[in-house]
């Protein structure tokens, strides 16, 4: 069976996953990369069996260059964009029986109603977002095995944002704020914009992930939800991160940040002193809990849960697994 790889997004994410396929899978000639696509500029063919492909500026509009592809072939399309306006074609890959990878919560945070298939592909494995939460770690692959199990998930909760453990960890530890937000950007673990980090936003997301994908449908203004920090907005990444310069969090400390969604509802602020006792980790690492009917008092998974590196892990776990079930399913 030949795959045809189609990557979106060449940064932090895209570039390190570019590199994984490239010297993990040299030997295997029937996977390779067919295009990747910036926001303005796209590469093809030949070109991506260097390591430093060169971007052309004619890149077409995806959402039609989509229609010209070859129907004989296994098409993976992988997000490793943070952009919202990836629904289209994302939505129009999946009506094409392509299979989608994304590291890209934004489009599977819009009004439920609209990405319902979104979710019903992700229960079927037609499409897989493993990397959307908890990075290489796999919550997800956890959370969709309990369910096949018929195992019930009363509730989870954890610590979902690498970023965040980072800073809490950092702070913890009597480190100054500024310069560990600057840190966590050059290392990757932060969102392109860190803003959407240290609001809480990318850890809004996961919650409402996590509850679409346990059958509670909710919207983000269902979550009770309370800031990590309140940022300035309508300045530069640049002039947000200088202004943060002899800022303080203003907290008493330790300070444990994260989720503790059910059925009934869904909150994501700092957690009281008793919880975070058992929720703080220590650097980036994620912890995540699953109260369930079996795994008593909880299942544990915990690891790092941001980066570029491991990000990238994920979306390949995510493609071999895809390649795998396809391979199943044509023979
Ligand atoms: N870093 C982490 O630890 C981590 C963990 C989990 C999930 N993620 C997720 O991974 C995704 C990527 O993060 P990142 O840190 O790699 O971001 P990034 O470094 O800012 O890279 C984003 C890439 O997307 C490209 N892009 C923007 N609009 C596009 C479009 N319409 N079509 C094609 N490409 C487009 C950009 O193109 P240009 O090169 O032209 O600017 C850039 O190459 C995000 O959704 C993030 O939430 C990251």
């Amino acid at each position: 069976m030949n795959v045809a790889l189609h990557l979106f997004g060449f940064g932090q994410v895209g570039e390190s996953f570019f590199h994984m396929v490239q010297d993990r899978l040299a030997n295997y000639s029937q996977i390779r990369f067919q295009t990747v696509f910036r926001s303005r500029s796209w590469s093809r063919g030949s070109c991506l069996e260097k390591k430093n492909p060169e971007f052309a500026k004619d890149r077409p509009d995806p959402v039609e260059w989509i229609e010209s592809l070859n129907q004989r072939e296994l098409h993976i399309f992988i997000d490793a964009t943070a952009e919202t306006g990836m629904l289209d074609l994302i939505q129009r890959a999946l009506e094409l029986n392509h299979v989608v990878i994304s590291a890209n919560k934004k489009p599977l945070c819009e009004p439920y109603e609209k990405v319902t298939k979104l979710y019903d592909s992700i229960l079927k494995q037609r499409m897989r977002i493993e990397s959307t939460v908890g990075a290489g770690l796999p919550v997800l692959h956890q959370l969709l095995t309990l369910h096949e199990l018929g195992e019930k998930i009363h509730s989870i909760q954890g610590v979902v944002s690498g970023t965040l453990a980072y800073l809490c960890s950092g702070l913890n530890q009597g480190n100054d704020f500024s310069s560990l937000v600057k840190t966590a950007h050059k290392l990757g673990y932060t969102e392109p914009d860190p803003r959407e980090d240290l609001g809480g936003d990318d850890v809004l997301r996961k919650g409402l992930i996590l509850s679409r994908l346990l059958g509670w449908s909710r919207e983000k203004s269902d979550v009770e939800f309370e800031p990590f920090f309140s940022c300035e907005q309508g300045v530069s990444v640049h002039e947000f991160m200088d202004s943060l310069n002899g800022r303080s969090i203003g907290l008493d400390l330790p300070i444990c940040y994260g989720l503790n969604l059910s059925k009934e509802g869904c909150k994501v602020g700092f957690f009281s002193p008793e919880q975070s006792s058992f929720l703080r980790g220590s650097g980036e690492n994620n912890r995540v809990l699953f109260f369930t009917d079996i795994y008593k008092p909880y299942l544990l998974l915990e690891g790092p849960g941001a980066g570029r590196e491991i990000t990238a892990l994920g979306l390949f776990h995510d493609m071999l697994s895809a390649i795998q079930s396809m391979g199943k399913e044509r023979n």
